[in-house]
């Protein structure tokens, strides 16, 4: 069986805008360590290519969420599969993350983190889908905004498949 995918952002341009991404936060926190937070698994890939590239300290954790719904809405309702393994007490915080859709998943996860008292916490998200917001959140850094269409690749899934992909597309 073969799909058709229809490439929407290409590995280049993922590339080329993680680039200019770790050149920003690695300026942004010069003088600081940041301490990325990779929201498993849709973030995986781009956590990875940008924390390569980030010139200044970084040390980094792992969470993994599930949101209570079917694959294409996130009801709001969010569970911590897997916490992070340590305290990010006094340090500065960065959340990357793959997507925002409704912005539920944030919003509950930069409250639950914001209660542990980091020095600083900010998101950072390759796609951004902002028709799509029904709760507000700050997102200090984006990757790309994207028209309401459910993407796949990069790390996002359809139904758990599709995140090898190299590329953002859109499953015709
Ligand atoms: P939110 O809570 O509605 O912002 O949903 C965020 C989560 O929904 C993301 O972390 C993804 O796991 C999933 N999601 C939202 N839109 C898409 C999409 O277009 N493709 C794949 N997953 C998506
Ligand atoms: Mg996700």
């Amino acid at each position: 069986m073969t799909d058709n995918i229809r490439v929407l952002i290409s590995e280049e341009e993922v590339t080329e805008r993680i680039n200019e991404l770790a050149e920003q936060i690695s300026k942004d926190y010069e003088g600081k360590c940041v301490h990325l937070i990779c929201i498993l698994k849709g973030s995986v890939f781009f956590h990875c290519e940008l924390a390569k590239r980030i010139t200044i300290p970084v040390t980094m954790d792992f969470m993994s969420v599930s949101s209570y719904g079917d694959e294409f809405v996130s009801s709001g309702r969010v569970k911590i599969v897997k916490d992070l393994d340590e305290s990010i007490q006094g340090k500065d915080v960065l959340i990357i993350e793959d997507i925002i859709d409704s912005g539920r998943t944030l919003a509950y996860l930069t409250e639950l983190l914001g209660s542990r008292a980091p020095a600083s916490l900010n998101i950072c998200t390759l796609l951004d889908k902002p028709e799509r917001r029904v709760t507000d959140v700050e997102v200090k850094y984006v990757g790309f905004e994207i028209p309401d269409e459910f993407v796949l690749g990069y790390g996002l899934d359809y139904q758990q498949r599709y995140r090898n992909l190299p590329y953002v597309g859109v499953k015709e």
